[in-house]
């Protein structure tokens, strides 16, 4: 084959002309004094159809995934002296929410073949002061649900999902935004479906954490014949064009993450007898929408680093490739409150030898090909030394 470049494409979400249109028509229904841009009917009207997208009872849009993470946080009550789990292996939006609330991180280790939290290891590291769990569903491979709920059951604790890839997501053939007590979505520019650059949605079945939601982004208002603030809030609201291109988003989102889907299953395919690569978890049981297609270069099987691999296949054959994500004690905040690789080793060496290479739905199935001959030749390019 010949070279040629495949850069990374870090934009997600598709627009159109759909995207484009709703816009304009939008703006200019301003033009008119008596529309306005507050209440918003079409921000109740995107909550519904995402909810039923989800397959949750209940949606409640905000301005980020981050945002609606800290606020499942303060409704379930978390604080000082509080403990709560997650993985290491995620953005900082995650723990972010748990400290955000004077509550403690504590990490426990992943499962090296999902890259999600082992709900194992997060209960070995439940204490008398642990009060929730936050499992991530790490490019949208979803995290072990049931799992997670029988420990729920049994140990007491609430789990809040962060959501943030997993629009689409099918674990054992259900939609997962009904799964813990909320689910914490992202429209943010990268992610599968985007609501004009930032965006994200508390999925829930709880009616009570849902109106909870509802008032704190929105200064603890009860709107109602007369409007009465009922509680501390403040301004997280989704704008009213972002709920309208998110409708125009959510009706090709399926169409995109079946493209993504089959460009990963493809790759995966091609690179199942490549010792030096582990490609993403695939058991059957799920669907991911591959929001990151993300390998493992198995330095422990061969005499070479990702480093030397990436090298080659960025340098000599041109593939864009990225690091998601960056082990969170790398960064100062985290190891300056102590965190480090002994919190969880497996999620360490995993880190170590992650790399993404672009699966984008606006790419053509001959990059997939080319990515994956790429990958075969940098191999190649290695045994050879
Ligand atoms: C796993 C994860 N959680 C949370 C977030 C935060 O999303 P947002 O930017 O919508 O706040 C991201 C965003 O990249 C993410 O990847």
């Amino acid at each position: 084959m010949q070279i040629r470049e495949i850069p990374w494409t870090p934009l997600g979400g598709v627009y159109e002309q759909d995207d484009l249109d709703v816009v304009m028509k939008m703006v200019l229904a301003q033009i008119d004094r008596s529309a306005g841009f507050f209440r918003l009917p079409e921000e109740p009207t995107f909550e519904k159809a995402f909810a039923e997208h989800e397959g949750a009872q209940y949606a409640a849009a905000v301005n980020a995934c981050g945002t609606g993470l800290d606020l499942a946080m303060r409704i379930l009550g978390m604080g000082a002296g509080d403990e709560v789990i997650t993985t290491p292996l995620t953005f900082v939006a995650t723990p972010h929410c748990i400290v955000g609330v004077g509550a403690k991180v504590v990490f426990a280790d992943i499962d090296p073949q999902t890259y999600n939290l082992d709900p194992a290891k997060a209960e070995a590291k439940i204490t008398s002061r642990t009060k929730a769990i936050v499992p991530v569903h790490m490019n949208g491979i979803p995290a072990d649900i049931d799992a997670f709920a029988d420990i729920a059951a049994r140990r007491s604790v609430k789990i809040v999902y962060d959501a943030a890839h997993a629009v689409g997501t099918l674990y054992k053939g259900r939609k997962v935004g009904a799964a813990g007590e909320m689910s914490s979505y992202s429209f943010q520019s990268n992610k599968n479906m985007s609501t004009l650059g930032e965006g994200g949605m508390v999925t829930t079945s709880n009616p009570e954490y849902h109106a909870r939601l509802q008032r704190i982004k929105s200064f603890g208002f009860q709107y109602g014949p007369v409007d009465d603030v009922v509680e501390w809030g403040t301004n997280l609201r989704m704008t009213k064009l972002q709920s309208a291109v998110g409708m125009t988003q959510l009706s090709k989102v399926d169409e995109i993450n079946h493209t993504r889907n089959r460009y990963a299953r493809y790759l995966s395919q091609q690179l199942a007898d490549v010792l030096e690569i582990i490609t993403p978890f695939d058991d059957g049981t799920h669907f991911s929408p591959y929001h990151l297609y993300m390998l493992r270069f198995n330095d422990e099987a061969v005499n070479a680093t990702r480093d030397d691999f990436v090298k080659i296949l960025k340098g000599k054959y041109k593939v864009g490739v990225t690091f998601h994500y960056p082990p969170l004690w790398n960064f100062s905040f985290y190891r300056n409150l102590g965190y480090g690789p002994q919190d969880a080793p497996i999620a360490a060496t995993v880190l170590r030898q992650l790399f993404n290479v672009p699966v984008f739905p606006r790419m053509k199935m001959e990059d997939m090909e080319y990515i994956a001959w790429a990958i075969k030749e940098s191999v190649a390019d290695l045994r050879r030394g």
